[in-house]
């Protein structure tokens, strides 16, 4: 799909990976719309991105505020024809921890609301919008990324209920694919390693250097730029549908 004019919805597009491609499918020519539940980082994205970049404060864990905030983006942009699915957590708990407490039940189920059923909701809600696209020369009307993790295949200790969540993202992508395939939307899942993103902002220096090692080469952390390239490819590639892709530098991840 070429993305000159297009509209993008990125969730957890004011951070990260989300922001990366937020800004990628922007340089390339499409509208973005960030959902994501960070207002400062939302206002402050939205406001240094300039007029092609909106941010919509939405929960996807909130399936009123996710269908509200998908029928105005397509109001506002006249359609959907692109999503990125980047909103995520990744808090650890061992299932019985050192001091004999349990894994606890409510987060394991925070993860799986907000990484998997937030994700689904949102995937629904963008297909019946892009449905109604006009399809382009080559019959699409519309391509969806999710992202996972590697945790989908080699989760660490601590990962029961994240690694259950991005295992539940590669599964659902063939289905889903096989499902909208009919309406010309393609849907693929990337898979990546060990990033460097907000999101280990509070790992010191060390660790970050000590993760990059366990990278085949090179041996470092991935970043956003990369992953963003990594949407484009999918986004402009239309053989590309109904595969999950790691992002990884051969990583494959140790117990801990
Ligand atoms: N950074 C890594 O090493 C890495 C590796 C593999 C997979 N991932 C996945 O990549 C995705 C992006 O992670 P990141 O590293 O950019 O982290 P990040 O924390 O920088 O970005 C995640 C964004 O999701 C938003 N978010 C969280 N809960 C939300 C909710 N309920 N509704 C809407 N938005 C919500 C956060 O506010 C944040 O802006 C996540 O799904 C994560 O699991 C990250």
């Amino acid at each position: 799909m070429d993305l000159n004019g297009k509209t993008a919805i990125v969730t957890g597009g004011v951070s990260g990976l989300g922001n990366g491609a937020a800004r990628r499918l922007m340089a390339h020519g499409a509208r973005v719309a960030m959902f994501d539940v960070n207002r400062d980082k939302g206002l402050a994205a939205e406001q240094e991105m300039g007029d092609n970049a909106r941010f919509f404060e939405v929960d996807v864990t909130d399936p009123e505020a996710v269908a509200a905030a998908v029928a105005a983006v397509a109001e506002l942009w006249g359609g959907v024809h692109v999503l990125v699915n980047a909103a995520g957590i990744a808090p650890a708990m061992r299932v019985v921890s050192r001091d004999g407490s349990l894994f606890d039940l409510d987060l394991f189920k925070t993860v799986i609301s907000i990484n998997l059923i937030g994700m689904f909701d949102v995937i629904r809600n963008v297909a019946g919008v892009m449905a109604r696209n006009e399809p382009d020369d080559g019959g699409e009307r519309g391509v969806i990324v999710n992202v996972a993790s590697i945790a989908a295949f080699d989760g660490q200790i601590g990962q029961a209920a994240y690694s259950a969540s991005k295992g539940g993202v590669v599964g659902m992508t063939l289905p889903i694919a096989r499902d909208l395939g009919p309406l010309g939307i393609r849907v693929m899942t990337i898979a990546p390693g060990i990033m460097d993103t907000p999101l280990l902002d509070a790992a010191p220096p060390e660790l970050k250097e000590a993760l990059g090692k366990i990278q085949v080469f090179p041996q470092r952390l991935g970043t956003a730029e990369e992953f963003a390239h990594l949407v484009h490819t999918i986004v402009e590639n239309q053989m590309l549908n109904g595969e999950v892709i790691r992002l990884d530098a051969g990583a494959r991840m140790p117990p801990k």
